[in-house]
């Protein structure tokens, strides 16, 4: 055990950091010992155990858990990029949320994670071709956790989708890299154009909770916007804006949270498998 230990530390240090945090929860509440053990420290990788967290969270009469587990792994083994955008989005959500004291909380507890991780299995899948598969991910996420977003829609690494609640983005939508939204955002279209029709956010956005962010207009990098703004127009970089329809109303910092994320990632290659 020890030496599994020390080998998937020496690959993964997310992981087995994640695997300290799991040990250490099931000794302080041993009732939590069923689904740590089968959600976390039953896998050797992260992938695994994404893969078999989003197929339990996902499967129904309609899909089983297996052919979800099945799915999700093949995507993990085709595309190494989905776990580490994983990692990324674990230590975003880590770094910024300030009730997440452990790595682990997002895989066991956090819908907007898990969401995110089932939307870039979906996402890969739409990249394949397998388009109704991707829109049955679609269909289901949707309905678990109140997140739709669509498969073909662009999302970068690092992102935060905080509460979670009611999130909606659309098909030509593009998301940049540290990117943070909070619950019922809207990034969709005004109805009044066709094809490109969503907006781009571009890097270290944020977007504050219930905004509506319409049309296909550009957010600047380390832009701020308000809670409950409707945003119609292009935002220029590292701008604020607010309001109803939303205007700039000051400058905003550019908060790079990924900077620490790099630190934790570069400790060790990551597995696929
Ligand atoms: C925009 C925000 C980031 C604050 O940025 P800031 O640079 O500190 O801005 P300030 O608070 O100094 O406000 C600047 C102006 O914008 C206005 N403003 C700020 N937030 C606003 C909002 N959501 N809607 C409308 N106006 C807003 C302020 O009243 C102020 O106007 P004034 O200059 O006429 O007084 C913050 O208000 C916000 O909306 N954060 C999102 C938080 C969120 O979604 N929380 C949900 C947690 S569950």
């Amino acid at each position: 055990m020890a030496e599994r230990q020390s080998k998937i530390a020496a690959v993964d240090p997310v992981w087995a950091r994640i695997s300290d945090e799991a040990r250490s929860a099931v000794a302080d509440e041993p009732l939590l010992g069923g689904l740590v053990h089968s959600s976390i420290l039953h896998h050797p990788t992260m992938e695994r155990a994404l893969s078999y967290r989003i197929s339990m969270k996902l499967s129904s009469g309609e899909m089983s858990e297996q052919i979800l587990r099945e799915i999700a792994d093949e995507a993990y083994l085709a595309n190494p990029d989905l776990g580490q955008a994983a990692r990324a989005d674990l230590v975003a959500v880590y770094e910024r949320d300030p009730a997440c004291l452990r790595l682990m909380q997002p895989i066991l507890y956090f819908k907007g994670y898990q969401a995110v991780q089932a939307y870039r299995v979906g996402h890969w899948l739409w990249t394949e071709g397998r388009r109704d598969l991707a829109h049955f991910f679609q269909a289901r996420i949707s309905e678990i956790f109140g997140i739709d977003i669509h498969p073909a829609a662009r999302m970068g690494r690092g992102i935060m989708i905080d509460h979670a609640h009611s999130i909606v983005i659309g098909e030509t939508a593009v998301v940049g890299d540290n990117v943070s939204m909070l619950h019922s955002v809207t990034l969709g279209g005004t109805g009044k154009e066709d094809d490109d029709r969503h907006p781009k956010i571009e890097n270290g956005v944020l977007i504050g909770a219930g905004a509506k962010v319409l049309g296909n207009i550009r957010i600047g990098h380390c832009s701020r916007i308000a809670a409950g703004s409707v945003v119609l127009h292009d935002v220029p970089p590292c701008k604020t804006v607010a309001g109803v329809p939303a205007k700039i109303v000051g400058e905003a910092g550019c908060d790079q949270p990924s900077i620490t994320m790099d630190q934790l990632l570069r400790g060790g290659a990551t597995p696929a498998g």
